[in-house]
């Protein structure tokens, strides 16, 4: 069966009582045992719960892993999996990776827990130089936040074979209908399933997804033992989600490469970052190593904080807010909010200046949308700040 359906049939065998076409809703937080140490394969929804669970066999289906986890957020997903490993041991980070992931790397650091180097990882001899004795992951996002930078994942994945490696990728951006790092290499994906998975902006969840049984059973009791596995109702809105994940993806996609090529072309956009623009310096393997381009753009405004602030209170079908991935377009600066955790000097090593705007394009008509950026992109228009868009210039800490 094709992905397609096998999506629209998920968790569908889920209940034999009565054979609903919609997985219940096991809002449970215990299970009755039928005898001493005999359940029904459930005991308690920390450990184990069938609505999750057939989220997670999807998961591990989508991505072709051995198996998956799903926790209640992308952070939680990462700092489970940095729970894998022990004092001292070294990683090496993409060092333009989400915000979130920078500062919690640099805390686990700064507290004496683990050692990271934050390597630009387009470059190859950059990755050998950083590698020290006790290192035992890559930690790889591509395409990356926000400058959509494309990591040769199959590259990566023999470094890090050769040298005994975990390849770990956060493939968020993209989600497993358009990359699927286990096939390239990678040892364990993960995802913030709030963004594309879900889609739908309704709530925060995250997956971790293994590519043999081994690593998947430690992820599992890492996850048990640190209490970071998901809700039953969460897992069961992310089911509802990625049903249409098919759908939404090609509507992203079409609608982002069509504002990639208006922003391309407009007098007060200095660079635009899209992989699908043949203009990016990534398009070429990201056709290779991607199934598609995704619905992420970011671009430079050739301008000062003035005409920036123009750009993001003037839009009115693209909301200024964090996160992506939702049916709704949002656009975003990434100095001040999803990047506002990255420590500056970071930040400006990774190309993200104050400049950069990020835009998470919907599926919303695309003529509303090109109206909409070509409206905030006319400087010659006065637009006062209104609302609760007044507090725009606030560092936000997400
Ligand atoms: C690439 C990436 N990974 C992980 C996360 C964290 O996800 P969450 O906000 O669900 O914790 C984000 C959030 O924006 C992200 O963009």
């Amino acid at each position: 069966m094709s992905i397609n359906t096998r999506l629209v049939l998920a968790g569908q065998q889920t209940d034999t009582c009565y054979n609903s076409i919609v997985p219940p809703i096991y809002q449970t937080a215990t299970f009755r045992f039928e005898d001493i140490g005999v359940t029904r394969g459930f005991d308690y929804t920390r450990s184990g719960n069938p609505t999750r669970k057939a989220l997670e066999d999807i998961f591990a289906e989508l991505e072709g892993g051995a198996g998956a986890v799903a926790v209640n957020t992308g952070m939680a997903a990462i700092s489970t999996v940095l729970a894998l490993f022990n004092a001292g041991d070294h990683i090496i980070c993409s060092h333009d990776c989400y915000g979130g992931t920078e500062r919690l790397l640099c805390t686990l650091r700064d507290q004496g827990k683990i050692d990271v180097s934050f390597v630009d990882l387009t470059d190859p001899v950059a990755l050998i130089d950083a590698r020290k004795p006790h290192t035992r992951a890559i930690w790889v996002e591509t395409p990356s936040n926000p400058l959509l930078r494309i990591v040769d994942l199959e590259q990566v994945a023999l470094f890090a074979r050769a040298a005994r490696v975990l390849l770990v990728v956060d493939n968020t951006f993209l989600s497993p209908l358009l990359q699927q790092p286990i096939a390239l290499g990678a040892d364990i994906v993960v995802h913030s399933t709030t963004k594309y998975l879900n889609g739908h902006s309704d709530v925060v969840g995250g997956a971790i997804i293994a590519r043999t049984e081994e690593l998947y059973r430690e992820i599992a009791f890492t996850a048990n033992a640190h209490g970071t596995t998901a809700p039953p109702f969460d897992s069961w809105l992310v089911l509802r989600g990625i049903k249409t994940l098919p759908l939404r993806l090609r509507q992203h996609e079409a609608n982002a490469l069509a504002v990639a090529r208006f922003l391309e072309n407009h007098p007060n956009v200095e660079k635009v970052f899209y992989p699908g623009l043949e203009s990016h310096e990534g398009h070429e393997l990201a056709s290779r190593q991607q199934r598609g381009f995704g619905g992420m753009v970011s671009f430079a405004l050739r301008g000062g904080a003035t005409e920036i602030r123009h750009v993001l209170l003037s839009t009115k079908v693209f909301a200024l807010a964090e996160s992506l991935g939702g049916v709704e377009s949002l656009i975003e600066q990434p100095a001040t909010m999803s990047h506002a955790a990255m420590r500056p000097e970071q930040r400006a090593a990774a190309g993200i200046t104050d400049a950069v705007i990020r835009l998470s394009v919907g599926i919303e008509d695309i003529d509303d949308l090109i109206a909409d950026l070509a409206h905030a992109l006319d400087f010659t228009e006065d637009v006062a700040p209104h609302g609760s868009r007044a507090g725009v210039t606030e560092e936000l800490h997400v």
